[in-house]
């Protein structure tokens, strides 16, 4: 397998691809033979991923996943650029910030669910429109999270926004089987990026010592890599009979509940 392209001829779509998960979701489906359309808010750092991909094999997009006609362009682009759409890796996200319930911010509220569960819809909806028009057996994946599954320390939002993720994919593949379109979603645990930095702040050590404290699965620090691997698995013809599946990259955590 090790030596196998995986995904070799296919087109994707990586909506927060300029950083961490995305960004290295992008960088392994492009060493399996992937195109890869990395799409982002974060214009310079995005071109600057895509320089070092190598441009004959990805491109920059500007895309807001919050902007129904930016995602929309971004599926067209792509389909003009590569000629078909094979799969869509919605992972954008957003954390939001921390706080109590008694004090919620709602317009932080419904940033965080339009970014994440709207965003997540509307990948679903403009990739979903072209693998159906073109006949094309596509696989969409969403990144959702462990805290999808269970509240575990992240914002109300944001919790509410992973969780509508999952109804968000299980919805799609119910209507999409029909047309032999896969829907699934990939859920990590805690890992330094960007967007947890943001939010708990502090130094990067010191907070990835804390995540893998917190860890059931110990021995192995989790890192972006590995979320790209179970997404290039969701994505590649491996999974040629799993949908609606909610991929938990979690360590086993999000099923146990230890009680000491
Ligand atoms: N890092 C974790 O611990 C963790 C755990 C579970 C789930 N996730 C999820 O993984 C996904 C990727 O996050 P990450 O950890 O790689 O963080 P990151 O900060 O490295 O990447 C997030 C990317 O999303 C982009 N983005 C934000 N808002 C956007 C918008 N409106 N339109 C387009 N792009 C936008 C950012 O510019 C950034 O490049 C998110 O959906 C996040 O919720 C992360």
């Amino acid at each position: 397998m090790a030596n196998k392209l995986r995904l070799e001829g296919k087109v994707a779509i990586i909506t927060g691809a300029a950083s961490g998960i995305g960004e290295a979701t992008a960088r392994l489906f492009v060493e399996h033979g992937a195109r890869v359309v990395v799409a982002d808010i974060q214009d310079e750092i995005g071109h600057q991923v895509v320089a070092s991909i190598g441009t004959e094999k990805a491109t920059y997009r500007h895309c807001d996943v919050t902007d129904e006609k930016q995602v929309e362009e971004t599926v067209a682009y792509a389909v003009e650029k590569y000629g078909t759409l094979d799969i869509m890796f919605s992972n954008a996200g957003t954390l939001g910030t921390l706080g109590s319930i008694l004090e919620m911010d709602m317009t932080v509220f419904d940033r965080t669910m339009t970014v994440n569960a709207r965003g997540s819809a509307l990948a679903v909806k403009h990739a979903a429109r072209v693998m159906v028009a073109k006949k094309l057996r596509g696989s969409i994946i969403c990144t959702a999270s462990v805290e999808a599954i269970l509240a575990g320390e992240a914002p109300l939002a944001y919790v509410a926004s992973k969780h509508a993720i999952l109804g968000v994919v299980k919805a799609a593949a119910r209507e999409l089987g029909q047309h032999g379109i896969r829907v699934n979603c990939v859920s990590p645990y805690g890992i330094v990026t960007p967007l947890v930095c943001e939010t708990y702040g502090g130094n990067a050590a010191g907070i990835e010592a804390r995540i893998c404290e917190k860890a059931n699965l110990k021995g192995v620090t989790l890192n972006t890599k590995h979320i790209a691997e179970a997404a290039l698995f969701l994505a590649s013809d491996e999974s040629a009979y799993v949908s609606a599946h909610n991929l938990a990259v979690d360590g086993g955590l999000s099923s146990i509940m230890k009680l000491n």
